[in-house]
């Protein structure tokens, strides 16, 4: 890293008033940097991010991998003091992109011969927090898959300079052409989605799957890990398929209306009496979740069905639609990589796309959930970190740095460090993002 430049930014931003603190700064990523040099594995540098929030936090994570409780217990230290990351703070780092790329490691990624001839596509559906998209992208990263970014109408101007920041930086990764507005549990979450996946079959990239993620993503595979899963799967798609309970098929039994209901959503989707016609073109239906793993032929044949627009146009009115759409479209017979209406319920836990706990199911299928509860949904905490890398899933929801930045920086670390022995082992293609 150039410190020269830093120092000239830092100057021209202001950023730091006094010469003291400067001189601080500087100590401080000095110090790191000589650290951080000696332990094998580690390419990235200690950020200044702004006055004092930091992405790497001084935690031993082989320790909290094996459960340590010393560990664990300072991770619960750092947790109660963590500070959190500003989107102005990337928005400055990605000023000058080469040193951006540098200082992040996307021109240290490699790629196997394994890895070149099976582009991935990535549909992110993200609307805040712009390190945790960049950091998602990041563990995700390789320089021959492509990336879509769909930020939301109602996104902060400073969220979305970050976003096309992003954009603009790294080649493979575009913001997508249009934007919803996004409300919880509305067609609009599945627009966001829709409309990135048609801007990925436009894209010069031939991805062989393409997979969606929303901010409290996390991967649990490396990139290499994951297409030696996804060339298993011969085509076939991989997401969540079940057959609805009496309770779930009310979400599209009825007309549902878009209403200002909510104070901490804005609009819901709210049951009304009105009874649906049912599903055209016969279609039964099943019920998921949002995230999917799908084949480029399943898109392909997507974009030009007419079973396909009739039931989205029909779903409009529909509670979370994203919930059924996926769900229900993998069974209609003769789609590209089928799941056989005759097959048994495929439930989250069988599917590998995302793993999810669920609070009534702790204890008896997983272990209780270390970090918070939102909705029912575990924000995992670091002591879940085995259990998330040993489960066999590819990616989990949900993290956040608010509750346990500790785990997402131990999870990035291990990826780095299977990334690297990989590497070590491997013929690889190195060098810059093209
Ligand atoms: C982390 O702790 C393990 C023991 O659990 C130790 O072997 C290793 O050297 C430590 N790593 C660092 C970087 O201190
Ligand atoms: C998707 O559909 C549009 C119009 O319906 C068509 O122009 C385009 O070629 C299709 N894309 C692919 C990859 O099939």
């Amino acid at each position: 890293m150039n410190i020269k430049r830093w120092i000239v930014r830092l100057k021209r931003k202001q950023l730091v008033p006094s010469i003291v603190s400067l001189l601080l700064t500087l100590s401080v990523l000095l110090l790191v940097r000589v650290k951080y040099n000696q332990v094998p594995g580690s390419s990235d540098v200690l950020l200044p991010l702004g006055n004092q929030s930091f992405l790497k936090h001084n935690i031993n994570c082989s320790s909290i991998y094996d459960m340590d409780p010393v560990e664990v217990g300072k991770s619960l230290v750092i947790r109660r003091n963590k500070v959190e990351a500003e989107d102005g703070s990337l928005i400055d780092l990605m000023d000058d992109c080469s040193l951006f790329i540098e200082t992040r490691g996307y021109d240290d990624v490699c790629i196997s011969e394994e890895e070149k001839d099976f582009p991935l596509a990535y549909s992110l559906v993200v609307h805040k927090n712009a390190w945790m998209v960049e950091r998602l992208i990041r563990a995700a990263y390789s320089p021959n898959n492509i990336y879509c970014v769909h930020y939301d109408q109602k996104s902060s101007a400073q969220f979305v300079t970050a976003m096309k920041g992003l954009a603009r930086c790294l080649p493979n990764v575009f913001i997508s052409s249009k934007h919803e507005e996004v409300f919880y549990a509305s067609i609009s979450r599945l627009k966001a989605d829709l409309n990135c996946l048609s801007d990925l079959l436009n894209s010069q990239v031939r991805w062989k799957y393409v997979i969606n993620l929303c901010g409290q993503d996390f991967p649990l595979k490396s990139n290499i890990e994951l297409v030696s899963e996804l060339r298993k799967l011969m085509g076939a798609n991989m997401l969540e398929t079940s057959r609805p309970s009496s309770l779930k098929k009310q979400r599209f039994m009825f007309h549902h209306e878009l209403k200002d209901i909510s104070f901490e959503y804005g609009k819901l989707p709210v049951k009304t009496q009105q009874e649906k016609t049912p599903p055209p073109h016969g279609i039964e239906m099943f019920i998921g979740n949002a995230y999917f793993v799908l084949s480029r032929d399943f898109i392909v044949h997507m974009n030009s069905s007419t079973v396909v627009k009739d039931f989205l146009a029909w779903s409009e009115d529909t509670y979370s639609p994203d919930e059924h759409f996926w769900a229900t479209l993998v069974r209609v017979p003769g789609v590209p990589g089928e799941v056989p209406r005759s097959q048994p319920d495929i439930t989250d836990l069988m599917s590998k796309t995302r793993l999810v706990k669920w609070q009534y199911l702790e204890e008896n299928l997983y272990p209780p959930c270390t970090g918070q509860h939102v909705r029912s949904v575990c924000i995992f905490g670091a002591a879940e970190m085995r259990w998330l890398l040993s489960y066999g899933h590819w990616f989990a929801n949900k993290f956040d740095p608010k509750v346990d930045p500790i785990l997402i920086q131990c999870l990035e670390e291990k990826l780095e460090e299977k990334r690297k022995l990989f590497q070590s082992r491997t013929a690889l293609t190195c060098g810059k993002v093209s």
